[in-house]
């Protein structure tokens, strides 16, 4: 029986392993990770991420031919195959502070495997690293490896959360770079093997090491380019009449283009498009390419810009002041569909209305309060550390409540913020909401999900990104 071990049991070893446990009965998966909290929660009924679907494949497979441990040194030594799935976080300090990837997670998990191994091992690298990297971890592993032999391979993950379930049933493509010799293809043809239980063979590509490492963060980087694109269009839609929402359906029918990743927002965010955005750029600079990095640059630029533009409306369009003024917030996770909140736009806005002495009220369906203290207190780039070594008792933000209802979030403000675009938003009964707020009553919506129009008949002045403003907002001072 081929074995397999998977260090680090997050967002992408969690989900991942799962699916393969499902799909290939005939593997026995490990999933291991050095946080003990996480493994009890895989091993529990409430598992530590919310993923639609993934209870399901977890306890179809679960104590059968998928584990979860924190025994990292049995499972390694034990596996024909090592995925490593672990954080990979811009670096805060030294070298390349603030760009450049941190790869301490990624060089202890291969010291684990260089010491532990009594065999030949498939090293397979899923998570997210700079191009070259196998390089460094086969220098790690053979420095260490007492004559055993290594294979190493890049299999990027590009799965999204919120639909990572499906993605991974189905997805676009699986790639698979490794060495162009003999035993690098033989690797390649094991780990296709694997996939091809239930991924059809043309769907599986296979190129060159590096070719598979900066490609994932090339698609990170096309992808959040679109976004900003977009995002950018916005900002020019407001200041012309145009709509947004139509610009986008137009230009999105040119098949070139493609009609997705086109919803303007305020802003992206998520653990990856960031910080593979930063890595790509040092990367560009390191090989002499400051153009180059200077391009992918505004993509981050313009995606900061989409978020402080957004504040500013709030405070321009509320009398140049939120001082005091509550206001809920509605959505703190980064997108729909999941309780992730890295990086999440929420926390700059939050942040924003904070800074100018708002009172909030956030009211999230899969956020705790604990998580969204600790997002509003927390050193940039510091939540990507796992949480034992992440900054102990984070202080509370006293402005900041957390409720558990949109309607009580909603109570007495003088505006509400739409930061996530949740289904239930769209739902809610904002005849309710407008009879309990203050009047003037405002309606900022970050992700395009309520019916301006609708509102505005209410009494709401509204404001949807990209869309032409309503006659209050025309009359507040540009935004910068
Ligand atoms: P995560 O933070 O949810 O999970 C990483 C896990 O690794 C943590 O539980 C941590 O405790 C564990 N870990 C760290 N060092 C360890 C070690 N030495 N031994 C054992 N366990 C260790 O991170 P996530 O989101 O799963 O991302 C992992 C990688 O996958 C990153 O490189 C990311 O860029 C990439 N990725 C993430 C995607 C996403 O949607 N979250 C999608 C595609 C790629």
């Amino acid at each position: 029986m081929v074995k397999i071990c998977c260090i680090g049991a997050g967002y992408v070893g969690g989900p991942t392993m799962a699916v393969i446990a499902l799909k290939c009965p005939s593997i026995e998966v490990a999933v291991v990770d050095i946080s003990v909290s996480r493994i009890a929660a895989w091993n529990s009924d409430q598992l530590p991420i919310y993923e639609p679907g993934l209870e399901g494949v977890v306890k179809q497979c679960r104590g059968t031919n998928l584990f979860f441990s924190t025994d990292v040194e049995k499972h390694v030594s034990e596996a024909d195959i090592v995925f490593v799935s672990v954080n990979t976080p811009t670096k805060t300090q030294g070298l390349g502070a603030g760009k450049a990837a941190d790869l301490t997670y990624w060089e202890s998990a291969a010291r684990v495997i260089a010491d532990v191994s009594k065999s030949d091992k498939i090293v397979v690298e899923k998570s997210t690293v700079p191009v070259k990297t196998a390089e460094a971890i086969e220098k790690i592993l053979t420095h260490n490896s007492k004559g055993i032999k290594f294979q190493i391979l890049s299999n990027p993950e590009f799965l999204a959360e919120g639909t990572a379930i499906q993605d991974l049933f189905n997805p676009d493509r699986v790639l698979i770079g490794g060495r162009e010799t003999p035993g690098g293809q033989k690797a390649i043809k094991a780990l296709k093997d694997v996939y091809a239980h239930w991924v059809p063979e043309d769907r599986i590509l296979t190129t060159n090491l590096w070719s598979a490492e900066l490609s994932k963060l090339a698609a990170n980087a096309f992808l959040a380019q679109r976004i900003s694109s977009v995002n950018a269009m916005s900002a020019l839609c407001e200041a012309t009449g145009a709509n947004v929402t139509q610009v986008a359906y137009a230009v999105g029918t040119d098949s070139r283009i493609g009609p997705k990743f086109l919803n303007a927002s305020v802003g992206f965010g998520g653990s990856c498009f960031q910080k593979d955005i930063l890595n790509l750029v040092y990367i560009c600079e390191c090989n002499g390419l400051p153009e180059v990095a200077e391009y992918w640059k505004q993509v981050i630029k313009i995606n900061d810009y989409q978020k402080s533009r957004f504040v500013n409306r709030v405070v321009a369009s509320m009398f140049n002041t939120v001082a005091r003024k509550k206001i809920a917030i509605l959505g703190f996770a980064f997108k729909k569909d999941t309780g992730d909140t890295r990086e999440t736009p929420a926390i700059d806005v939050c942040k924003g209305l904070l800074g100018d002495k708002a009172r909030l009220s956030i009211y999230d369906p899969q956020v705790t309060e604990d998580q969204i203290q600790r997002d509003l207190t927390m050193n940039k780039f510091d939540w990507d550390h796992p949480p034992h070594l992440q900054p102990m008792s984070p202080s509370t933000v006293k402005q900041v409540a957390v409720v558990w209802d949109a309607y009580e979030a909603t109570k007495d403000a003088h505006g509400l913020c739409i930061l996530t675009e949740w289904d239930e938003f769209k739902n809610l009964d904002y005849k309710r909401i407008y009879d309990s707020m203050q009047k003037p009553a405002f309606v900022f919506d970050g992700r395009n999900v309520v019916d301006a129009d609708k509102l505005r008949e209410m009494g709401f002045i509204v404001y949807s990104i990209g869309k032409p403003l309503d006659p209050w907002l025309k009359d507040m001072p540009a935004v910068a």
